[in-house]
């Protein structure tokens, strides 16, 4: 079986990312031409030289790019399509996804979307026309939280009692952070939150508000507790760290990528040269390696090293293959969400919020909208 794959929101240069463009689409493209289950086949971006660019790198046929998405998707019908458009238009086009052509799966990049009544109605929509809906939570895939889990699950730390996490944000970063806190704990649930946030500058990722700082606690239904504390000066100095009655399992901090405290002494876990990012330092170096070679062709892909996008992207096939749950999949994005817009509505209502939760919008947002938060322009 070989599925059809088509892009939305191609991206301009993979050469220089930043947070006003990564042009993720390219290590989406990347990952499926490593796959020969998949054909890149489409392409649609609003800006038609960035269309035409990606499809060129790609292998496109010229007649196979568009610049209305609706327009390809009722023209090629794709069997995937990956969705790599800002957070606030993730929604309205998984939706017209869900509702025209797509015939199997989407991979859509994270967070995923800046309303919460947004990010229940994309998986509720997938789930209706049985189409298999994932997030792109690829740090799942890396093996310092591999390894750590695995570390978890041998009892080295003995049960899990705390989870913490820092990092720069609780919605752009801490989407990742959120996710690996589901995976860590088995997709618990979580019981209630209880957070506070400074807004004072603005800070616009991928064109969404972020908070400049946040503390934030809450409960699992299991007993387990989460902690976080983001942004400058916050107090958790590393990624996440995993707290258990014998022992901490420490990731992503200044000594290691991962190191395990149990009887009295740390010890550094060999994550094969993985950092938090990926195999090389960062996401970055990995957009500055030859991925952006401007010709066409799979053979460049399937030689370097493997990214924790292809393993993402090539986990989702093989769900969409066998027919077993993704892990990536929309339940699991939407117990992360709910924690950060949870963490947002308790700022907002000033006091603790039991889930699930009854909200449809970002609080965040509307507190910046309505002047409750007046942070102040970044230009
Ligand atoms: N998984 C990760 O680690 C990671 C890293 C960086 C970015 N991201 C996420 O990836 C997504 C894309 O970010 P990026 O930096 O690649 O963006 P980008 O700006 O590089 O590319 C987005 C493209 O979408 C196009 N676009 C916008 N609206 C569109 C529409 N309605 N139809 C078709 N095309 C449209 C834009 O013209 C642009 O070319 C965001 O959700 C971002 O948060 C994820």
């Amino acid at each position: 079986m070989t599925y059809t794959v088509a892009v939305i929101g191609t991206g301009e240069d993979p050469d220089d990312p930043d947070t006003d463009g990564f042009a993720m689409a390219y290590r989406h493209a990347g990952a499926y031409s490593r796959l020969d289950s998949c054909e890149l086949t489409a392409c649609a971006d609003i800006i038609p030289e960035n269309a035409k660019q990606f499809a060129q790198r790609w292998g496109i046929p010229e007649d196979n790019v568009y610049t209305d998405s609706q327009k390809m998707l009722d023209a090629i019908e794709p069997d995937i399509v990956s969705v790599c458009v800002p957070p606030h238009v993730h929604a309205p086009i998984v939706l017209d996804c869900a509702e025209n052509g797509v015939m199997d799966a989407i991979h859509c990049e994270k967070p995923m979307a800046t309303r919460w009544e947004d990010c229940r109605e994309m998986a509720s929509a997938c789930k209706r026309a049985g189409i298999q809906l994932t997030f792109n939570h690829q740090r799942r895939f890396g093996k310092p939280f591999r390894k750590a889990k695995t570390v978890l699950e041998s009892g080295e730390v003995g049960s899990l009692e705390r989870i913490e996490l820092g990092g720069k944000n609780l919605f752009d970063y801490g989407s990742h952070l959120f996710d690996l806190c589901g995976f860590f704990t088995d997709q618990a649930m979580a019981k209630w939150v209880m957070a506070g946030i400074e807004y004072s500058e603005e800070n616009v990722q991928f064109g969404a508000h972020n908070e400049n700082q946040a503390i934030a606690q809450w409960k699992y239904t299991n007993g387990v507790n989460g902690l976080a504390s983001t942004g400058d000066g916050g107090i958790i100095d590393c990624q996440m760290r995993l707290l258990g009655k014998d022992g901490v399992i420490e990731i992503g901090g200044d000594q290691a990528p991962l190191r395990v405290r149990s009887r009295g002494s740390w010890r550094t876990v060999d994550t094969g040269g993985e950092g938090i990012h990926g195999p090389r330092n960062t996401i970055i170096d990995a957009a500055k390696q030859k991925l952006s070679t401007r010709l066409p062709g799979v053979s460049v892909e399937k030689t370097r090293p493997e990214t924790f996008v292809d393993r993402a992207i090539a986990d989702s096939v093989d769900a969409l293959d066998s027919g077993r749950q993704p892990e990536l999949g929309a339940d699991n994005a939407l117990q992360a969400t709910e924690l950060i817009f949870g963490c947002w509505e308790s700022a907002r209502q000033r006091g603790r919020i039991d889930f699930p939760l009854e909200i449809a919008d970002n609080p965040l947002e509307a507190m910046v909208e309505n002047g409750d938060l007046l942070p102040a322009s970044s230009n």
